[in-house]
């Protein structure tokens, strides 16, 4: 409970809310990079801060040191998705990509030929800089994290944007665009075809201490497993998946490969393909062509009902059902043989390790008891979607509901995936 005393002070000073956070961009105050700092984290009213406040505690998901409201992104679509558009959905996203922006004189021309040849719409503006700086003038009162989808050519292209616009947006680089004269400019898909190139791009971003999502298409890098580690190793921050054709499966793998924020898009329509993306290893989802205000406001609605009753929004299936690394935490002793085995061995983790490891976790947590269950602990305890009685009955002896059983699990799989890839691969190659 937050004293009322604090709402009065915020009410008083509503501009003032800092808080320490880990780092620019966690999950539940995890870092996923970079480093300790003060910042103002509710530049907002007190009503709005009570609603962010909830809106962590149910996700825990922090962008640019900013409570995500909900696990909603809007994807960027050329010549139609710009900061108007943004403040129409407002209510139910949580994160916007505008654009893309073309930022470079080959990529412009790109776009003028795109205009003309097929008819497409593209924002079409001479001094892109002083555009995106009017555009995201208009987030101001607004809880959406802002993000931009750049198209550019060269590091020093991206980087010159950076410097101007500075570390409250996220930089998005459109690696995705299959427009042929965009290609042919050496941006979108080209930079999945050149990762080294793409790699360049986001040290580029990063040097200038700025947010890095990678916008790309699935199936089109030789390896999109690599690829994900490629960009983790140069720095970047967010995956933004166009899973195309291939569903579930290859956001799991990717999820596999490295731990950074995954955002799960392609006809996210319905509720259970949001679930479907969640229970993969994706932190959210974005929409484009299905953005409109009904899909939007469902999506958000159930997502915030599912959380409040669950626990936990993103929830893994269960390794043996088709569940990513954070699985791990649903998982018993290794005494059998299951998918257990072969995913420890993939993991490089020895099985004693992950014994110790699962023990420390939860050791002086409320995980930690569990005499009656299968192997003394509810730290090897199942999914609660997974019927038993004896782990339901150690809850509710030692007063835990359900939900509280599913934040610790979901605690849990925060140490397994900062365990698994505790080190990040020398940055040599890509
Ligand atoms: C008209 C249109 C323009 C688009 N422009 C961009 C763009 O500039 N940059 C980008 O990364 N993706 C762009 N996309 C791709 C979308 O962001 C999204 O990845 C794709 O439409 C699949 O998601 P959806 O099923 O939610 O529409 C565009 C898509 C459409 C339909
Ligand atoms: S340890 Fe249990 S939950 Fe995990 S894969 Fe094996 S049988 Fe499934
Ligand atoms: S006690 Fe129940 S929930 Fe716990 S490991 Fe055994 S079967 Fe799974």
């Amino acid at each position: 409970m937050i004293p009322g005393f604090f709402f009065h002070f915020l009410a008083t000073f509503p501009f003032l809310t800092l808080m320490k956070f880990p780092s620019h961009i966690t999950r539940r105050g995890r870092s996923l990079c970079a480093p300790d700092e003060w910042k103002v984290l509710f530049p907002f009213p007190v009503n709005r801060y009570e609603l962010m406040m909830d809106a962590f505690g149910r996700f825990g998901l922090l962008i640019n040191d900013r409570v995500v409201k909900t696990p909603i992104a809007l994807a960027s679509m050329a010549g139609v998705v710009d900061a108007a558009y943004v403040l129409e959905r407002q209510e139910n996203a949580g994160l916007a990509f505008i654009g893309g922006y073309c930022i470079d004189a080959p990529t412009m021309d790109a776009a003028k030929i795109v205009v003309a040849d097929g008819g497409r719409r593209e924002f079409l503006v001479d001094n892109p800089v002083e555009e995106l700086k009017t555009q995201l003038a208009m987030f101001k009162d607004t809880h959406v994290i802002p993000g931009i989808n750049l198209r550019g050519t060269t590091p020093a292209a991206f980087a010159a944007v950076a410097k101007e616009l500075g570390d409250s947006v996220v930089y998005e680089i459109d690696a995705h665009c299959r427009q042929p004269p965009m290609i042919a400019a050496g941006c979108g898909e080209y930079y999945l075809k050149n990762p080294r190139e793409l790699c360049a791009v986001i040290r580029a971003l990063k040097a200038e201490e700025v947010t890095v999502s990678v916008k790309i298409r699935a199936g089109i890098a030789q390896d999109d497993r690599q690829l994900a580690i490629d960009c983790w190793k140069a720095g970047a921050d967010i995956l933004h998946i166009d899973l195309m054709d291939f569903g579930a499966a290859k956001l799991r793998q990717i999820r596999n490969s490295c731990p950074l924020l995954l955002i799960a898009n392609n006809t996210i329509n319905t509720f259970d393909r949001m679930r479907e993306m969640l229970s993969h290893g994706a932190d959210m989802v974005s929409l484009a062509r299905h953005a409109d205000e009904r899909t939007l406001s469902g999506l958000d609605a159930a997502i915030t009902r599912y959380a409040d009753e669950d626990g936990w929004y993103n929830s893994p299936k269960q390794l043996c059902r088709g569940g990513d690394v954070r699985a791990l935490t649903f998982c018993c002793m290794p005494v059998k043989e299951c998918p257990l085995i072969p995913t420890l061995a993939r993991i490089g983790m020895p099985r004693e390790d992950y014994i110790q490891m699962k023990l420390g976790a939860v050791r002086d947590t409320p995980l930690e008891g569990g005499k009656q269950t299968c192997f003394g602990s509810l730290a090897w305890c199942c999914k609660t979607s997974s019927p038993c009685m004896f782990r339901d009955m150690t809850l509710k002896t030692s007063g835990l509901s359900k939900k509280e059983y599913m934040r610790l699990k979901r605690d849990l799989s925060d140490t397994i995936m900062s365990r698994v890839f505790h080190d990040v691969p020398p940055d040599d190659q890509c």
